[in-house]
């Protein structure tokens, strides 16, 4: 009979046995496996886990810092990483989906590449794989799933020469926010939204500026933090805002607006491969689109996306 408890304390004494005096390195991205898989390895080995957590500029608003502290007070030996320039230039001028992908898995790579380096005799590489992703380690999405899937299950780039450990691999999502849980993980790492990758760089339609993730992450937070207030945000799978391409026109006072749309996009789903749009009460979809177009300025039109998948995908790019 299958427990959370007792898969910690099965898991925890193998990896003990495997990793020894070994070193680890994992990438943290904020997410859920990712987190669990630390905390198990930690548990096991201690500080000779080295954790990495790379701030790419494309996070939620204030997010990296409230992850990495929260990483911290777990007691998790984690380096927080400032790499925001160095994705965004890898960004400049790139409009095409994949493009954008490839550039940000790319970036991801060379930072963590250059990051473990830092570290002495490191001999393991930690990753938070669990069992759906070893199953759909081909994946629909791209490049970038590509890179992923590569980077994800067994295989490893070339010039990482590390073996790999992944605590997970046998586990569903649910088992592993289980595990999580009676790890004392917090609850808003265990119960937040699925967030992609790429984060917002696949949210922007068009090319990304830190001016437009700027306006993307205000407007993200109200809607995000709308659908918390409301007690709406459990009720729905995943949630989000994306930044059009275009300008409309407005009327603010006597002067005419010509300024940013933006689209929010809310979806029920139980796996992400197929999905419907969150159906979310008129007032609150009313009141949420008063309160982005009054406090983030540059913007003076919302729409909602009510478009199911198939055939739209959930994220807009
Ligand atoms: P779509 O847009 O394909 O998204 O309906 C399904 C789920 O996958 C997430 N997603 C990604 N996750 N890298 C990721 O790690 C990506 O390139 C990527 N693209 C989409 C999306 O947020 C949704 O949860």
């Amino acid at each position: 009979n299958w427990t959370a408890d007792s898969f910690v304390d099965t898991t925890v004494a193998d990896l003990k046995a495997k990793l020894g005096d070994d070193k680890v390195v994992l990438g943290l991205s904020g997410g859920v496996d990712s987190s669990v898989a630390a905390m198990l390895i930690h548990r096991a080995i201690g500080p000779n886990l080295y954790c990495i957590f790379v701030d790419n500029g494309l996070l939620r608003k204030d997010e990296f810092q409230s992850v990495l502290d929260s990483y911290k007070t777990l007691g998790l030996n984690v380096k927080g990483v400032d790499a925001q320039e160095q994705f965004y230039s890898a960004l400049t001028g790139l409009t095409d989906p994949e493009a954008k992908r490839k550039a940000i898995g790319k970036t991801f790579i060379d930072v963590f590449d250059q990051e473990s380096h830092r570290i002495e005799d490191v001999s393991w590489l930690g990753q938070g794989t669990i069992y759906p992703d070893v199953i759909e380690s081909v994946s629909v999405k791209g490049p970038s799933a590509t890179i992923k899937s590569h980077h994800n299950v067994g295989g490893l780039p070339d010039f990482m020469k590390l073996k790999v450990v992944e605590p997970l691999n046998t586990l569903f999502k649910d088992e592993v926010r289980a595990v999580g849980r009676s790890m004392g993980l917090p609850e808003f790492i265990l119960g937040r939204h699925p967030f992609p990758g790429p984060g917002l760089a696949i949210r922007i339609l068009g090319d990304i500026t830190p001016e437009k993730v700027a306006i993307l992450q205000e407007v993200d937070a109200l809607f995000i933090n709308g659908l918390k207030r409301e007690g709406l945000y459990d009720q729905v799978w995943q949630a989000g805002a994306m930044l059009l391409p275009i300008q409309s026109v407005g009327v603010m006072g006597d002067e005419r607006t010509y300024e940013r749309v933006v689209a929010l996009r809310a979806v029920t789903s139980v796996d992400g491969m197929t999905a419907d749009w969150a159906h979310l009460p008129y007032s609150f979809l009313a009141d949420i689109s008063n309160e982005i177009i009054n406090k983030v300025k540059g913007v003076n039109r919302v729409v909602y996306d009510i478009s199911s998948k198939p055939p739209a995908t959930i994220e807009w790019e």
